[in-house]
């Protein structure tokens, strides 16, 4: 037993890894070459687990300036003191995701943490759609999006959640999106592909009750990646510091409810979507 009264600050972090208890896990965080996915796989590894990077490309990384390549990424984390992989390969592509799936198991073992951050309002020219709307987006666009979110997930969990039924053992994180639960007007075939990876996570859930694998999905209302301030009018107001949850989250803000799910502290919850909004959604389901 671990005695939490009268530590400092500086012991917060190892407080947490005890916590969480992710020593000996194997996580696969796709998308993870940037943005959401790259805090992720920096918070899982902080917390023990070994951690496997994955983008589109070795270039991905550097498209809105955070890392100049995965190679980067992949180092950034073995700093951090656990064994660590990169991988690329674009997860619309079976082939692509079964070689993917297979490195990290040869590398780091088999996996125990899927993380499907991998996604995005991202069309066809890898820029967001233009028009965006129920009526005007463009085929190839719409195309674009409905498989790098919902096809591509579904195509992740195909290669991986097996072996974890096999071994009884595993916990898959989705990613959804505010817009997944409620009407918007852009991003429309966005909220539609979100709301599929909503629904397939239920499915997928109720599939693996009895062999131990939980399949939760998250559902962040606007964050501050990097992708998302450099592709959109953000309003500043929202950046606060202040106590308000009125404002758009924070990338270590969503990193730690994964963890979470991630972890055993979410031993009985599976099937889930766990919205983090800061209380922007305040309805059912
Ligand atoms: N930032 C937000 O406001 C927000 C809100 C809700 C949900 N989300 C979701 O969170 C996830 C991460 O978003 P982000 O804001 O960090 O954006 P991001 O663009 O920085 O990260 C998405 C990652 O997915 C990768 N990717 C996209 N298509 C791929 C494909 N076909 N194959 C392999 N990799 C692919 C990208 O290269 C990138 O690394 C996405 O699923 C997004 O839809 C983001």
């Amino acid at each position: 037993m671990h005695n939490l009264v009268g530590t400092t600050k500086g012991d917060a972090t190892q407080l947490e890894a005890l916590a969480a208890g992710l020593d000996g896990s194997v996580a696969l965080v796709t998308g993870s070459g940037r943005g959401l996915g790259r805090c992720i796989a920096q918070h899982l590894a902080d917390l023990g687990a070994a951690v496997a990077v994955h983008d589109i490309s070795e270039e991905a990384s550097a498209q809105y300036g955070e890392e100049a390549n995965l190679t980067a990424v992949a180092a950034a984390i073995a700093s951090r003191g656990v064994a660590t992989v990169g991988v690329t390969g674009d997860i619309c592509d079976e082939a692509a995701v079964a070689a993917m799936v297979a490195r990290v198991s040869e590398t780091l073992g088999p996996i125990s943490i899927l993380v499907n951050c991998a996604g995005g309002d991202i069309g066809a020219a890898n820029t967001k759609p233009s028009p965006n709307g129920a009526l005007d987006i463009s085929l190839a666009d719409a195309m674009a999006v409905l498989q790098r979110n919902f096809i591509g997930t579904m195509l992740m969990c195909r290669a991986v959640v097996p072996g974890m039924a096999l071994r009884n053992k595993g916990s898959v994180i989705n990613f959804g999106s505010l817009n997944a639960h409620q009407a918007v007007s852009p991003e429309v075939v966005y909220g539609c592909a979100k709301a599929a990876v909503v629904h397939y996570t239920r499915c997928l859930a109720l599939e693996m009750r009895d062999l131990g694998v939980r399949v939760n999905v998250v559902s962040p209302g606007p964050a501050t990646s990097a992708r998302f301030l450099a592709t959109r009018q953000t309003d500043p107001r929202m950046m606060g510091e202040g106590p308000s949850l009125d404002r758009y989250a924070r990338p270590e803000e969503v990193a730690r409810v994964v963890a979470f799910l991630a972890s055993d502290q979410s031993s009985f919850v599976s099937g889930q979507v766990l919205r983090i909004d800061g209380a922007a959604s305040l309805y059912a389901a």
